[in-house]
């Protein structure tokens, strides 16, 4: 624990010292001090803890600081700056009766002021070290800032693309999420997040979001229980594992009851089987959502299903303040309810430190920097090196890529040089203005030794429907700005700078807002105005590279055919244009692999590997009736789970098994020769697949166990070993039991997830 507060500010505010830390109770012992605090509280009080408030239009700076004076506020989101959130945490402290602080938080979910790569792009790396370390830097910019608190990390499996939150969150594997949960939680909380430099994690969204039917925003999920524990509940308690404080409740519904007011899922499962003890948070307005799904009658109602089911902080709406001293007074909400909700938030705010100093991140004014956009407090370094790393080569026919620094080199589309969507979605306290777009990446890569040439060649989209509604999602910048100039014209201007290169470079895909919360999409495609463009620069004849920005899967069946090269760059974030150009020259050889698959049209979707095996399976090359697919479409993905490609070869030896079988709590050795066959140094991630061949209940036809990122010098071979016990067996059978089965299993380990590479062992 660190310093008293009264120590850390010294003297000079000795004088307004809040009155729980005068009182008897030293913050050394966090149970003691804060059922001391809890004592002393009013019912109104204890309410006003549960209130997790933003500035808007009718909450204005100078009322929140009444309202948090009042003591009815806990905490507060979307105020970024630590002279915005010096006077609310001065009005808690200094003029509340009790002097509690509140905290801060926000939406930090791929970086703060510098931005990495959405979450499908750092999930693509499938480098913890990487995707650590982009947290590490976020909690430092973001507590910098005074915040507490993120909203995140998104961990909701997705493997429906047209959900637009696909993009913040990390793809659809079970195995990979989990890991990147814990990563990501370690990277923000660093130990524990009581000091400068950390911010407390609010894993998000409890549960199962990321399984909203058909991909529509907001949906209801329904599923069965064996599917959510052995596929879309490991994320969430990765993260809790790895010692998240919070917990973001979803909007969903999950089997006919919503997420915030669904009391298996906050109390059965959190706490009791979790063993959660951090505080929940309601999502955005979820409260009042609860008539709307219509399982309550009224405000009233829907108050007390929450708090009932566990819903500790009520964000954005006034229902606990309102309805709350009713409840309790009538006795529908019990007060030791209130109390334990109170106490999570009071226990919260006592392992961010905030008892220990209330203004540990917000600093003292005369340190505040001058300029909060000031270019110098970004990372740029770490920016660009994480965003290159997360770029996915698709295709690279006749060694396209990498580009010579010579000749001319058209860079065109939409994309090439629009610094918003660099940004991505969720993109915190990000600036459009400090990004680095393609063109910007490329003209400083090619240093003045070629001539770069840029026409825009066709808007984003050409539908002034969807276009309002993408600009309607945004409130500080504008989403998608078009050329007013006709298709044609814009077609015309890239096609005769093509005809003047010797290469193209081509960027294309969706607006940033294309993919976000509230952009479900029902086609996967390229936007029209987009396609049109790339088919009349494929008619040039000239090599064409096409540079992919999405937030999604998309389904690239033209491109794949007429492409020279394919490079998936999501939104990569502040360094971006650099990451890119630094990949499209051979500076860095790509290294990233699809954390998601990417369907070949949007009536296939699901297409996740790890499916659940049927009684028909299609088998390649048999193609016949009664198979289970859809006969007017090639079966299998466009681009499987895994998949990626570098600038050299890599070629994987058998798979060798240290015994055929293995005792329940003995282990195997499973191995592989990795060897570097080309004459460039490469970074690959070796991958291995389970499959359990015959158990109790039908099981995926396989499943991601492990992974190893490993880099190899020109012609460099390595042993790549992985260790199986029966914990990597295990899933939940028919009654959620946790259990490894005896019999055969079979070990692949590949380079993508179509691995047929395999050996077997049996379980005793
Ligand atoms: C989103 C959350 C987010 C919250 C606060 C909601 O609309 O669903 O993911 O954390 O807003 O900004």
């Amino acid at each position: 624990m660190k310093l008293l507060y009264t120590l850390a500010l010294g003297a000079a505010v000795s004088t307004a010292l809040p009155a729980w830390a005068a009182g008897p109770t030293s913050p050394h012992d966090k149970h003691a001090f804060i059922s001391n605090l809890l004592a002393r509280m009013t019912l109104e009080e204890k309410i006003g803890q549960l209130r997790l408030i933003s500035i808007g239009p009718e909450m204005t700076h100078s009322r929140i600081q009444d309202e948090i004076a009042a003591g009815r506020i806990g905490g507060t989101f979307n105020t970024v700056t630590p002279s915005e959130n010096r006077p609310l945490q001065e009005a808690a402290v200094k003029r509340s009766r009790l002097g509690i602080p509140i905290y801060f938080a926000y939406d930090v979910v791929h970086g703060h002021r510098t931005i990495f790569p959405i979450g499908l792009g750092l999930a693509s790396s499938w480098d913890m070290n990487a995707i650590q370390r982009a947290a590490r830097v976020a909690a430092r910019e973001a507590s910098a800032d005074g915040l507490d608190m993120t909203f995140a990390p998104t961990v909701d499996i997705a493997r429906d693309p047209r959900w637009g939150r696909t993009s913040e969150g990390f793809g659809e594997d079970p195995h990979l999420v989990s890991e990147i949960a814990r990563f990501t939680v370690h990277g923000f909380q660093d130990g524990t997040p009581n000091r400068q430099g950390t911010v407390m994690a609010a894993v998000k969204h409890f549960a199962m979001y990321g399984a909203v039917q058909g991909g529509r925003d907001y949906n209801v999920v329904d599923m069965s229980p064996m599917r959510m524990y052995n596929e879309y509940l490991p994320p969430y308690r990765a993260a809790i594992e790895a010692g998240a404080g919070g917990v973001m409740v979803a909007l969903n519904s999950v089997n006919g009851v919503p997420a915030s007011s669904n009391t298996w899922l906050l109390r059965d499962l959190l706490r009791t089987d979790w063993g959660f003890s951090g505080v929940t948070l309601s999502d955005h307005g979820a409260i009042d959502e609860l008539t709307r799904h219509g399982v309550a009658a009224d405000g009233r109602e829907a108050a007390q299903l929450a708090v009932n089911a566990g819903v500790d902080m009520s964000m954005a709406d006034a229902l606990y303040r309102d309805e709350l001293p009713g409840l309790v007074k009538s006795g529908a909400v019990n007060i030791s309810t209130l109390d334990d909700a109170v106490r999570e938030v009071l226990g919260a705010k006592y392992d961010m430190g905030l008892f220990a100093d209330p203004f540990v991140r917000i600093g003292k004014a005369e340190n505040d920097p001058a300029d909060v956009h000031a270019d110098s407090r970004l990372h740029r370094a770490d920016a660009r090196d994480i965003a290159r790393r997360s770029l996915v080569l698709l295709e690279n026919h006749n060694d396209t890529l990498p580009l010579k620094k010579a000749g001319t080199i058209a860079v065109v589309g939409p994309l090439a040089h629009s610094k918003v969507d660099m940004l991505g979605s969720w993109s915190a306290a990000g600036k459009a203005a400090q990004t680095v777009t393609l063109l910007e990446g490329v003209t400083a890569a090619v240093g003045g030794h070629a001539r770069v040439i840029h026409a825009r060649g066709a808007n984003i989209i050409d539908d002034q429907r969807i276009i309002d509604y993408l600009n309607f999602l945004n409130w500080d910048e504008k989403e998608v700005v078009s050329d007013p100039r006709s298709p044609q014209v814009l077609i015309d201007e890239a096609v005769a700078a093509a005809r003047e290169a010797d290469v193209v470079v081509a960027a294309v895909g969706e607006s940033r807002g294309m993919s976000h919360e509230s952009s479900s999409r029902t086609s996967l495609d390229i936007p029209e105005s987009q396609r049109a463009l790339l088919k009349a620069l494929k008619e040039t004849g000239k090599p064409l590279v096409l540079v992919l920005m999405n937030g999604r899967p998309l389904s690239l069946n033209w491109e794949k055919e007429n492409a020279s090269a394919m490079l998936e760059t999501w939104y990569s974030g502040t360094e971006g244009g650099h990451a890119i150009a630094d990949v499209l020259f051979g500076d860095y050889n790509p290294s990233g692999k699809l954390p998601i698959t990417f369907p070949r049209s949007v009536g296939q979707v699901p297409t996740y590997y790890g499916a659940p095996r049927v009684g028909r399976p299609f088998v390649e090359g048999k193609p016949g009736n009664y198979t289970s697919q859809y006969y007017e479409e090639t079966t299998g993905p466009l681009y499987p789970f895994g998949y990626g490609l570098s600038y050299t070869e890599f070629a994987v030896s058998d798979v060798a098994l240290s015994g055929s079988t293995m005792t329940p709590q003995g282990r195997i050795q499973a191995a592989v020769n990795v060897k570097n066959m080309g004459d460039v140094a490469g970074e690959t991630v070796v991958q291995l697949y389970v499959h359990d061949v015959s158990a109790s209940v039908v099981r995926p036809i396989k499943e991601l166990k492990d992974f190893r990122k490993v880099s190899l010098a020109p012609g460099e071979q390595k042993l790549v070993q992985f260790d199986i016990d029966a914990n990597m067996l295990k899933f939940y059978n028919a009654k959620l039991e946790h259990v490894a089965e005896p019999g055969a299993f079979k070990v692949q380990i590949g380079l993508d997830s179509t691995t047929t590479n395999e050996a077997g062992f049996t379980l005793q």
